[in-house]
């Protein structure tokens, strides 16, 4: 039988049993074997039992229905404490409850507090038992979300700050697995050539299972994964029925196993996996967390995949622009080679033969002598016409004595028929550069001082070339009346500006800079041009 304690049966603590009855905290006296002697309204009407099924009951039982005190790892009982120490104690306890059928957590804050008989003895404990499980509650969920937060921000930092797909995927990894506190995972892509999803970066894990686990769509957990766009947590994955190569999963000892989707819009390009070698080690917040790090991840992917794309085209655009630049450059040396050779070379027998016609003593018609002559003169002057194409079309002058004699060959005969003066510079030791280099340099100069004479109406122009140790700068500065830079690019008009975006072209082909200074009804137009120069010449592209 239990004992109650004297002091409550007189009026004195009836009175309160009244006020702590009024208390909204559950409270409850136990004595030295653990038993309850006194109870409040509270406490029996959260237990929804009478005092009959409290008082004299071992406090364990009634709070946890538990055969002996509460112990760790469960939960440290703070009576002990006090009937060691005879001070009060504090400790927050989590209690477990079956509400219809759903299991429910209750934090309580408790507070033991010792009662002294008149030798100063501790012979009871007073519990004052507070429900903190809603503001435990939101101080987890505060707490689970600034974690998320801090997450979040840490890898979209990184993963953003880059567009190399490698980075990319090995620094969410990292992250991740520094997050779940594991050391094995994985992120797996889908492979064109293989059609199979496949590691392509991994931590922890053997070469033999990183080589043989790959999957299709809807295989396995990883190709479940893949194919529903939604995560899986496993406790256990070497029990789960649906894991492939079931082998290789018990040989690497893989037990947890959160696996969540990296997907953008509908589009799945792969999934994170992180495991561990302990069972049950993740937790429903964990993937929570590996999802929005999938979401982040999945964007940084597909922008590093677009970046490639666009590299790559780049390239192939380049290579396409290089291969018509010296088809072009071959196509005028043949035109040019062919106008030489045939066209001239009939034209000057023409002009010789009608020299030998005219000067045949038998011709004596005056009108058929005066026609022959100015046919010869026709043939003569065609012959200069073709001269200058077959020049225009291939400067030989270029390939026998480089840029700054073609250069200066071409300004003087085209200002001259514009009335423009010409100022060329030459700075530094005039060096011989890589035909193409010097190709580009004599077809952009051309660019530019056919713009002279067509659009600017200059009178003067000072054309720079000069050689640095590193690179070549040209500058084309004229005094004519300038146009709107911008506006000429951004006018979409197909044929507008191709002349330009060509110089442009060609110079970036030999990763080089150009760049146009110019505004309408200004001081002119000024254009410089730089570009590297290899070893003596030798320029990269070629
Ligand atoms: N030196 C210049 N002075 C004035 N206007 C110029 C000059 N160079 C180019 N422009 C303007 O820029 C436009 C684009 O030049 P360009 O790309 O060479 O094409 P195009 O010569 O075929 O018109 C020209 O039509 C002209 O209006
Ligand atoms: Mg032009």
């Amino acid at each position: 039988m239990h004992k109650t304690i004297r002091q409550i049966k007189n009026p004195k603590n009836l009175q309160l049993q009244s006020v702590i009855d009024g208390l909204e905290d559950e409270l409850i006296v136990i004595d030295k074997d653990s038993h309850i002697v006194q109870a409040n309204r509270a406490f029996y009407s959260r237990h929804q039992i009478e005092s009959s099924e409290v008082i004299g009951k071992y406090c364990y039982d009634v709070s946890h229905g538990l055969p002996e005190l509460c112990k760790p790892p469960r939960h440290e009982c703070p009576i002990n404490n006090v009937w060691k120490t005879g001070k009060p104690a504090r400790a927050t306890h989590m209690h477990i409850y079956d509400i219809a059928d759903k299991e429910q957590r209750r934090y309580l804050d408790i507070i033991a507090a010792p009662i002294f008989d008149n030798d100063g003895n501790v012979t009871h404990i007073v519990e004052l038992l507070r429900d903190v499980s809603e503001a435990k509650r939101l101080g987890l969920e505060i707490n689970e979300a600034h974690q998320n937060l801090l997450a979040l921000n840490k890898i979209t930092n990184v993963v953003s700050q880059t567009l190399d797909l490698e980075t990319v995927l090995s620094t969410a990894l990292d992250k991740s697995l520094e997050m779940l506190k594991a050391d094995t995972g994985g992120i797996m892509l889908w492979d064109e050539n293989a059609q199979r999803y496949r590691y392509d970066v991994h931590r922890g894990l053997s070469p033999q299972y990183i080589t043989e686990m790959t999957c299709r769509a809807g295989e396995g957990i990883t190709g479940i994964v893949a194919k529903t766009g939604k995560s899986i947590l496993l406790k256990d994955i070497s029990r789960d029925k649906r894991a492939v190569h079931p082998e290789l999963i018990k040989l690497e000892g893989l037990k947890s196993f959160v696996s969540v989707p990296l997907a953008v819009k509908d589009k799945i390009l792969g999934v994170l996996n992180i495991s561990s070698r302990g069972a049950g080690e993740f937790t429903s917040q964990d993937i929570e967390l590996l999802s929005n790090i999938g979401s982040q991840v999945a964007i940084a992917i597909e922008n590093a995949r677009l970046h490639q794309e666009v590299q790559q085209q780049d390239r192939i655009r380049g290579e396409l622009l290089n291969q018509l630049y010296s088809i072009q450059e071959e196509e005028r040396k043949r035109i040019a080679r062919e106008l030489h050779d045939e066209t001239t070379q009939s034209l000057a027998a023409l002009a010789a033969n009608l020299e030998a016609i005219l000067l045949n003593p038998a011709l004596v018609d005056k009108e058929l002598k005066v026609k022959l002559k100015s046919l010869q003169n026709l043939a003569v002057s065609t012959i200069d016409g073709a001269h200058k194409l077959i020049y225009e079309l291939r400067p030989t002058m270029l390939d026998d004595l480089g840029l700054v004699s073609a250069v200066r060959a071409f300004a003087k005969q085209e200002f001259k028929k514009a009335n423009i003066v010409l100022n060329l510079k030459i700075i530094g030791k005039e060096k011989r550069l890589s035909p193409s280099l010097e190709n580009t340099l004599y077809r952009v100069i051309q660019e530019a001082i056919n713009n002279i004479t067509r659009h600017s109406h200059a009178n003067q122009c000072d054309v720079t070339i000069e050689y640095k140790r590193k690179t070549i700068h040209v500058s084309i500065v004229d005094n004519g009346q300038g146009f709107n830079v911008r506006e000429t690019f951004n006018l979409h008009d197909g044929l507008k500006g191709l002349g330009i975006l060509g110089m442009r072209e060609r110079i970036e082909l030999m990763n080089g800079s150009l760049d146009i200074n110019s505004r309408l009804n200004s001081e002119g137009t000024s254009i410089n041009i730089e570009i590297p120069i290899k070893n003596g010449g030798e320029n990269g592209q070629d």
